[in-house]
């Protein structure tokens, strides 16, 4: 039993079967042409048509297949989805000539979509085209400033449309929306996150039994939960960690430590020698990012030649990522991202993307399953190339061993002091800025050392975290007592933007 999505290509859609999922409804998004006979192999329980980006005017629109909605389901249409209700049961929708994108507010609602709803209702709006005439016994549930159709619902109050997406976070009661729909859908509730790991589970499974899997780990919580995995699915997997040389105190060891206990068949690759020889003197930023990415991907072909061959390559990759990519065009290139999730197609493997449709809270949690720890599980994020782009300049051993211990140091008392999960990233940046000092009777001279903490919600806009001044002041002692080199630390009160997290 489960609530079919029809996909009809809106980039949204997933996050539709999110937010279900989030409502514990059970939820198969399908190609919204599929055939009838796959609709009802799902065991419908109710049909969700979603957005996408054609207009129901175009010759080459998806449409459902012939049958799907002669079946006796409740429905929601979701923007195009609307249109095509309307368009579908003898309504009429024309090119409004006046296109409606972003916030909008409902400025009267009424009817069962939008039970236990009071005061102002505010929408998130992204068509050209609108409904201009309501299909018989149909009527006009909710009307906005611009649009007066911003949702219809037919006489048996069995059949919805939304102009708007009570998906998205600027739809901020959109949840109650879809609650309401599921509730007079008559929809089971008892989806738990065990189901989607039966999921990537069987997906693995089918895909990759009898087949040689290879993929990256990087210790970071998505490719962690892969490799954790395909080890519960039992495919015959190789992660490849590639120590680059530009991890945090005690991180291999405890990545190895932490997958190698759960089964999974781990090789660690000594590169540190290799990646600090093409990084000597290299000052740039960006070449000091190319370099790392450059030199990971040829580290990973030599070794998934030598223990090859092997028939996918398995990613981390997650919904936003998808989405990301898809929709990057035209976006500035502010830094050249090395990701150990996100290899070139070049590699010639098939992939393996088992979370291609969850977000990385969902990773979290299967990784609970999976009996990730949670020193990795909840961890910081931590970019690819590493303390490298923590270093201001070119990188060598000693910058490397100071800001290792300086980073421990810092990252050990917020975990002590009960903040490390209140901030969303926090790191130190090791800058080549040299300055006087006293200790003792002694002068000094030492590296400016900075610390940064920031609170976001997904690392694209980032403010910097207000941490107490007494948890700073005992950090900003302990850091130069127990490293001489440094001599001087600073915070840094940059947010983003615009600034970015890393400095480099
Ligand atoms: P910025 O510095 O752009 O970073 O504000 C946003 C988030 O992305 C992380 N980051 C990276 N992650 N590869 C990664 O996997 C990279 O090359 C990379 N550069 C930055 C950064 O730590 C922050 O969480």
């Amino acid at each position: 039993m489960a609530v079919v999505i029809l996909d009809f290509g809106s980039q949204y859609t997933h996050l539709i079967a999110r937010r279900f999922r989030e409502l514990r409804a059970y939820s198969v998004v399908l190609p919204g042409h599929v055939p009838l006979e796959e609709v009802l192999a799902q065991k419908p329980e109710a049909l969700v048509l979603s957005g996408g980006p054609s207009s129901v005017f175009d010759p080459g629109a998806i449409r459902p297949a012939e049958g799907v909605l002669e079946l006796d389901l409740p429905v929601l249409g979701i923007c195009y989805g609307m249109q095509y209700l309307a368009q579908h049961y003898g309504g009429r929708v024309e090119r409004s000539g006046r296109a409606e994108y972003g916030k909008a507010v409902l400025t009267a609602y009424e009817g069962p979509l939008f039970a236990g709803l009071a005061g102002e209702v505010q929408v998130w709006m992204s068509h050209a085209d609108a409904v201009t005439e309501l299909p018989p016994g149909w009527r006009v549930v909710a009307r906005t400033e611009e649009n007066p159709v911003a949702a219809i619902q037919d006489e048996a109050g069995r059949r919805f449309g939304v102009q708007f997406h009570p998906e998205v976070a600027h739809t901020p009661k959109g949840m109650e929306i879809l609650e309401n729909f599921l509730h007079l859908a008559g929809v089971r509730r008892d989806w738990t996150p065990d189901h989607a790991l039966d999921v990537a589970l069987a997906e693995v499974r089918a895909k990759a039994a009898g087949e040689r899997v290879l993929l990256a780990v990087s210790g970071g919580v998505d490719s962690s939960t892969l490799a954790l995995l395909l080890a519960r699915a039992g495919v015959d997997h190789t992660a490849v960690f590639v120590d680059h040389g530009l991890l945090r105190l005690g991180e291999r060891e405890e990545v190895e430590r932490a997958l190698a206990s759960a089964g999974v068949n781990l090789v660690t690759v000594d590169a540190q020698g290799r990646f600090l020889a093409t990084l000597a003197g290299i000052d740039d930023p960006e070449a000091k990012r190319k370099i790392i990415g450059r030199e990971f991907i040829e580290v990973f072909k030599q070794k998934a030649a030598e223990l090859g061959p092997f028939r996918f390559l398995a990613q981390g990759t997650l919904y936003p990522d998808v989405i990301e990519s898809a929709g990057s065009t035209g976006a500035a290139n502010i830094k050249s991202h090395h990701n150990v999730g996100g290899l070139p197609a070049e590699l010639g493997f098939e992939l393996l993307e088992p979370f291609r449709f969850l977000f990385k809270d969902e990773v979290r949690e299967l990784g609970l399953l999976l009996g990730l720890p949670d020193t990795i599980r909840l961890r910081h994020p931590f970019p690819g190339p590493g303390l490298a782009i923590r270093i201001l300049g070119p990188v060598d051993e000693e910058k490397l061993d100071i800001l290792r211990r300086a980073d421990d140091i810092f990252i050990s008392a917020l975990k002590d002091h009960g903040l490390y999960d209140e901030v969303w990233q926090a790191l130190a940046v090791l800058t080549p800025v040299r300055s006087v000092g006293v200790t003792g009777d002694e002068r000094r001279y030492g590296y400016v050392l900075a610390l940064r903490a920031v609170t976001s919600v997904d690392g694209m806009t980032a403010d910097w975290a207000r941490l107490p001044h007494d948890f700073l002041d005992e950090v900003a002692r302990r850091i130069p007592q127990r490293i001489p080199k440094i001599g001087r630390v600073v915070y840094d009160l940059t947010s983003k933007p615009p600034g970015t997290i890393e400095w480099e």
